[in-house]
């Protein structure tokens, strides 16, 4: 062949692959969903995410938007949102808000699992839906949504959201609970914080006192001699005679403690052993994790090793230590966590924390609240 013959079939292969180019472009421009999908599919390990595509490319949805599925989620998109990947408890969530058609509309980000505590957050036109493992997937919008995010997001003392929004009445008003407390939105006139109505995650230590310094908790039963709060009750009772049916008895100490008798036992460590011993051992008044109602001192009948770190060898430490997480407890001061609690070992010392958030905590190791749900060491006041 010679140089000039070759010039021009050089030529025609290129205008040739410049029209299919030009075709595709164009192909693309008049279905951008398809290349938007196909290109999100094919960017950042997204096909590795996803899986096969299960079926075809679905479209005419509200807007203009597409989506497609895939083994393991869908990508959907729209002109207005882009494309973005939906997938797990939070695709779960989204599609029990009516996908698109409800009011978070579409995704307008992928999911981010850089939150505290390994929690997730994936934004929609209409709101967000946050994920943790502890509490599940919810959404968060509007009003409510606005003032849990002034107060700080999941790192806020609220904390995640453990519910939908519950809206009822005219004019309308919503509630809802998250694991710290509550946030209340009334039509025309606003919102309201109760942090006196939490879950049982709300978190009580050195740097977090109860709020307000001197609440008294809802719902306090008596449990046996004590009182607690009337599901950490049921619970303890459970757990009371799990350990009984193994042969092991436990009796029960001290429960709820208001902030008054909590005023009269730290005054009386301090007089005994000076505060700064005290402190290790006794929460200021304000500061107990008693004064919530979700905590049980437990004991043996023959009073052995009682409030003592010794409790751990008697088969009611044992116990406690073994099991407690199976009706929702931990122990709360564990042994060598002085450093995030600011208390020494008390393995008498069981929280309740309700059985999903205990067992997420036993299963992924967490020893300390502080670190399950990624706040700062409290070691001081
Ligand atoms: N002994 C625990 C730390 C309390 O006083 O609440
Ligand atoms: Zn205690």
């Amino acid at each position: 062949m010679k140089a000039q013959q070759l010039m021009s079939l050089l030529i025609a292969v290129v205008a040739v692959v410049g029209m299919a180019l030009a075709g595709a472009v164009q192909a693309v421009a008049q279905t951008p969903d398809n290349g938007a999908i196909a290109a999100k599919y094919v960017s950042n390990g997204n096909a590795v995410r996803l899986g096969n595509a299960t079926k075809s490319l679905r479209c005419s949805l509200l807007q203009g938007g597409c989506y497609r599925d895939y083994q393991k989620g869908s990508i959907y998109w729209s002109p207005a949102s882009g494309a973005h990947i939906v997938l797990g408890a939070i695709a779960a969530r989204w599609a029990k808000s009516k996908w698109e058609r409800g009011l978070l509309g579409y995704p307008i980000s992928d999911e981010n699992c850089t939150l505290i505590s390994r929690g997730c957050v994936q934004q929609y036109q209409g709101g967000n839906i946050y994920w943790q493992s502890s509490v599940g997937a919810h959404s968060i919008h509007g009003g409510i949504g606005s003032k849990w995010g002034q107060m700080g997001y999941e790192r806020s003392p609220l904390g995640f959201p453990v519910g939908e929004e519950n809206c009822a009445g005219a004019p309308v008003s919503c509630i809802q609970s998250f694991l710290g407390g509550t946030i209340a939105w009334k039509a025309g006139v606003g919102v309201s914080v109760n942090p006196n109505a939490g879950s049982f995650g709300t978190v009580v230590n050195k740097r977090r006192p109860n709020t307000p310094i001197n609440r008294t908790p809802p719902d306090l039963v008596w449990a046996g001699s004590q009182l607690m709060r009337r599901e950490a009750a049921t619970q303890m009772a459970q757990l009371i005679s799990g350990a009984s049916a193994e042969g092991v008895p436990i009796t029960l100490v001290s429960g709820f403690r208001s902030y008054a008798t909590q005023a009269r036992l730290y005054n009386n460590y301090v007089w005994q052993y000076g505060q700064a011993l005290a402190d290790t051992i006794s929460a200021r008044p304000g500061f107990s994790e008693h004064q919530t109602g979700l905590v049980m001192d437990i004991g043996t009948p023959n009073g052995a090793c009682a409030l003592q770190a010794c409790f751990v060898n008697t088969p009611a430490g044992q116990f406690a230590a073994a099991n407690a997480w199976r009706y929702g407890f931990i122990v709360r001061y564990p042994q060598g966590y002085d450093s995030i609690t600011g208390y020494t070992f008390e393995p008498w010392h069981l929280r309740y924390v309700g059985v999903r958030a205990a067992t997420d905590m036993h299963n992924r190791g967490f020893k300390t609240l502080e670190q399950y749900f990624g706040l700062p060491a409290a070691p001081k006041y």
